[in-house]
This record gives C-alpha cells, sequence and structure tokens, in this order.
C-alpha cells in the first residue's frame, strides 16, 4: 500500500491540480459512461483553482504520492456560518481504488467536526465510486435531483410571471437573499452571493423575483457560464411557478451559446414539467447528502457544483 502525504495545497500545485480534475473526470466519465466529462481542457479546469483561490483561500487539500511527489487526489471545501460544504473530489486515474478519496475526505470531515458542524455536498447517484465513498462514511441522501441539460434556442425563453418583477440582483438584496436561503434551507451563504454579485470574473449571472404586491424577495437563481462549468445554481425559491421563471431567466444567458445543466428537484414535479417543455434532457442524477443534522427543506433549492452546494 502506498503512503501518502495529505496536505493544504499550495498556489504551486495548482496546474497540477487541474490536470488532475480534468484527467480523473475524463477517464472515469470515458469508462464508465463512455462519454468525455464536462472539462475539456487544462484551460476549461482551471476554472476551479481560479475561482476557489479567490473564494475560499487555503480550502483545498491534497494527497501527494509520498515516494514519487506527484499529486494524487485533491478536494476543495467551503466553510460557511451554517455548514462547510464538500466541493470538487478527483483522484488521478493510476491511484484509483486506493483509497485516497477516503484520506481526502476524512481530513475534511474532520474541518466540519472541529467546527461543530454539518458537512453537506451533491454526488452523482449514478457513480457508484463517489456515492460508495460518502455512503460509507456515513453521509445521508436527503434530495434528489436529475441534471437537465437545455439548449436555449436565439430567441430565449418567456421569463414573465403575473405578479413578480424579474431583475438582476444588486450589493443591496444580500441581507434579503441570505434571510430567504435561511428561511427556506438553513444555510448561510452570504460571502457566495456577494462574490456572484461582484462578478469579478465575469462568469456569474444573479437574478432576483420581487413579488409585486409584497416588495419582498421571493427567490434568487444564479449562474456560471465557463468553459469549464455551465450550470444554472444555486438558488433558492418560495414556488416551482417562481423558480421556472427565475431559472428561464438565468438560461437566457446562455442564448448560443454553450448548452447548461440545471439539477431539478425530483419531487418539484410542475417545475420538472416546465422545464422538460423547454426541450431539457436528463443527463445524470445527484443526491444531495450530509454527514449531520440538515434542516428541512421548503420551496425550491437549486443545487450547483460551483461552489458545490446541498
Ligand atoms: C470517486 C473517486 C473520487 C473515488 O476515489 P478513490 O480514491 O478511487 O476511492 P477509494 O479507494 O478511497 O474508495 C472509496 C471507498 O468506497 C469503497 N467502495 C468503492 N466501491 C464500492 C462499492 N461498490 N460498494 C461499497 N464500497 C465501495 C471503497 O472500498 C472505499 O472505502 P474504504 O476506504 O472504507 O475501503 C474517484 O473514482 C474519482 O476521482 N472519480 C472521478 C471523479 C469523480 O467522479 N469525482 C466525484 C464527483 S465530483
Amino acid at each position: 500500500m502506498k503512503n501518502f502525504i495529505i496536505r493544504l495545497k499550495k498556489e504551486s500545485d495548482n496546474p497540477g491540480v487541474a490536470k488532475l480534475i480534468m484527467d480523473s473526470l475524463n477517464v472515469w466519465y470515458r469508462k464508465n459512461r463512455g462519454f468525455e466529462s464536462c472539462v475539456p481542457s487544462l484551460d476549461a479546469a482551471s476554472i476551479y483553482t481560479r475561482i476557489y483561490d479567490a473564494l475560499d483561500p487555503d480550502c483545498c487539500v491534497v494527497a501527494e504520492d509520498a515516494e514519487t511527489g506527484q499529486l494524487a487526489g485533491s478536494c476543495f471545501f467551503h466553510p460557511r456560518p451554517t455548514h462547510v460544504s464538500l466541493g470538487i473530489m478527483t483522484v488521478a486515474p493510476e491511484y484509483f481504488g486506493q483509497k485516497v478519496s477516503t484520506k481526502l475526505l476524512a481530513y475534511i470531515v474532520d474541518v466540519a467536526e472541529r467546527r461543530n458542524q454539518t458537512l453537506r455536498l451533491v454526488s452523482s447517484a449514478m457513480n457508484l465510486d463517489s456515492f460508495s465513498l460518502y455512503s460509507k462514511a456515513g453521509f445521508v441522501p436527503r434530495a434528489m435531483y436529475r441534471d437537465v441539460l437545455v439548449a436555449v434556442p436565439e430567441q430565449g425563453f418567456d421569463d414573465s410571471l403575473d405578479g413578480a418583477t424579474l431583475r438582476d440582483a444588486t450589493p443591496d438584496d444580500v441581507d434579503a437573499i441570505v434571510a430567504l436561503e435561511q428561511e427556506l434551507c438553513g444555510v448561510d451563504r452570504t460571502k457566495d452571493y456577494r462574490f456572484f454579485i461582484e462578478n469579478r470574473d465575469g462568469v456569474w449571472g444573479v437574478s432576483v423575483l420581487v413579488n409585486s404586491q409584497t416588495g419582498a424577495i421571493d427567490g434568487v437563481m444564479c449562474s456560471v457560464r465557463d468553459p469549464g462549468c455551465n450550470m444554472v445554481g444555486p438558488g433558492a425559491v418560495r414556488t416551482q411557478e417562481q423558480a421556472a421563471a427565475l431559472i428561464k431567466r438565468e438560461l437566457n444567458r446562455y442564448k448560443g451559446q454553450w448548452t447548461p445543466i440545471v439539477l431539478v428537484p425530483t419531487d418539484c414535479v410542475e417545475l420538472g414539467r416546465e422545464i422538460y417543455a423547454l426541450g431539457g434532457k436528463n443527463t445524470e442524477t445527484h443526491v444531495a447528502q450530509s454527514l449531520g443534522e440538515s434542516p428541512v427543506r421548503k420551496g425550491v433549492i437549486i443545487p450547483t457544483f460551483m461552489p458545490e452546494t446541498a
């Protein structure tokens, strides 16, 4: 059995981590699903180190082969006031099956335990390697999602909704957005919303839905548009009808560009119907899992892999 040094990522590891992410996902998907993953190049894979080094510096743990110095695996994590999220976990294909991810996970479980917080993640229900890793560690599935690919036509989708105004979020909306998400699913991601709305990378979109009667923000929906990740989410919305309008507004940012995915909760039947009516195609299924207590969800909660939430 090989020995691995488990340590925090340094900036000089970044090219190695990007390669790890690209190789690991592509090899796994080619072998198990018969197609390439959504990370087509090293440049695309670098979105993870670029964004996460800015958002959560010193929150990536790597496994280094003690003999050769080669990077064998990496995993990001995102500490927040209410919880810790576990981000993209990857192991180099030549190290698959050698408990590298088990060691990386143990490090992050320890981070969450020291903070006395729940550890949350979204894992593929079709990737038995990753599902087994988390279920062996005691994670419990809390919600199920279908990953739906939606090709957005040149003219976009009609995102209007009676009784509501949809618009881009501003920094002044952050407090209301955070209060809404806390009420619906008990997580505080003030930092993320500030980061998305500031949009220094030019890859984020954030829409809010304002209830015309009450003037309150009833929903938020974000998106990321980058060669390394194209998806709608995270989102927290009171009703399925409102969620559909917000998702369509974020999808409209992709007109004539890449085809994004959106993780639609399997128990949101009306919302699912709306997304399939747009031509959405199921491509995978994911489960939101947590290690530790997880508040009951209300409304519609849309997760994302960037940065991963559950
Ligand atoms: C998923 C992935 C990270 C797993 O990494 P790995 O280092 O090969 O996994 P490990 O060797 O640590 O095995 C994980 C655990 O699952 C167990 N396991 C694997 N398949 C299992 C099965 N069918 N049933 C039960 N347990 C199983 C292993 O025995 C191990 O548990 P143990 O340490 O208690 O023995 C790796 O396959 C990978 O990088 N895949 C591509 C990228 C990816 O899919 N990432 C996850 C989504 S972002």
